[in-house]
């Protein structure tokens, strides 16, 4: 472990402005399922019957007991040891920007802090309006599938994440944009993703050109190994408690 092997090189490293890019495979580590892994949803599911707005207009009540099964499922999970590494290094007065491929909550129930946080693929608790731009973190009806917008009233509330062949949010994106423009890096943080997007793949190499050494904590190689200063191939909660304390 580099931060036992040679601790004055990695306490500099963990000096500098440090961008972490999380996915599935970190809250695996609280139970939940990823979703190309072994048992991953979408062994188990069909993500264009499920994942898409083609899906949700085809049959929104399915769509919607598929993420109300999700939110059980992470309102059940705990923040691991992993989640909770990061917010320390987040909370540590570090400049650091926390890139997180994940719906659930387990990074602010970890104590991340919002503003250092950027759910990328959106937020598995927000229902969002289909035709206005109302939004709300209210737990749904079961009875009444698909919810609908209690502000315009005629179109159904949608869980607010982003689903294939979607956008993403352009203020999340120029939020990361904002910190690769500013921040030389220390560190490049990959933890427990496929790195199946380009704009991921894309913005580890920016960082990492920036000067940033990258680190991947993942038992597989991804697409990102090959440019990886330093891999783990274990598990994020193992790892990131030790390589991120100092
Ligand atoms: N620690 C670290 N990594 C792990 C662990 C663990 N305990 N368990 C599994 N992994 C790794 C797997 O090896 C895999 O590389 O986590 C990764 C999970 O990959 P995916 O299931 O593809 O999840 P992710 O990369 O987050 O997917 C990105 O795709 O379907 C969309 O919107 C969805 O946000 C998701 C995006």
């Amino acid at each position: 472990m580099v931060s036992k092997s040679d601790p004055k090189r990695w306490q500099r490293i963990l000096s500098g402005p440090v961008l972490v890019i999380t996915g599935a495979g970190l809250s695996a580590d609280s139970g939940l399922q990823t979703f190309r892994g072994a048992g991953g949803l979408w062994r188990n599911y069909n993500p264009m019957t499920l994942a898409t707005p083609a899906a949700f207009a085809l049959d929104p009540k399915l769509v919607w007991e598929w993420y109300q099964w999700r939110r059980d499922e992470a309102m059940k999970a705990k923040p691991n040891a992993g989640h909770v590494a990061i917010a320390q290094l987040a909370t540590r007065g570090q400049d650091c920007l926390i890139v997180t491929q994940n719906v659930d909550d387990l990074h602010e129930r970890a104590g991340t802090p919002v503003n250092q946080l950027v759910h990328i693929h959106g937020d598995l608790f927000l229902n969002r309006c289909t035709g206005c731009d109302y939004s709300n973190r209210e737990p749904i009806c079961l009875s009444e599938l698909p919810p609908s917008c209690p502000r315009c009233r005629r179109s159904p509330l949608r869980p607010g994440v982003v689903w294939f062949g979607e956008s993403l949010n352009p203020a999340f994106i120029e939020r990361v944009e904002d910190f690769l423009r500013r921040a030389k890096c220390g560190l490049v943080l990959v933890v427990g993703t496929t790195a199946t997007f380009h704009y991921i793949i894309e913005w580890a190499l920016r960082a990492k050109r920036s000067g940033g050494v990258l680190v991947e904590i993942n038992p597989e190689e991804t697409e990102l190994s090959g440019a990886a200063d330093l891999t783990y191939r274990e598990r994020a909660a193992q790892v990131l408690p030790e390589l991120l304390s100092f």
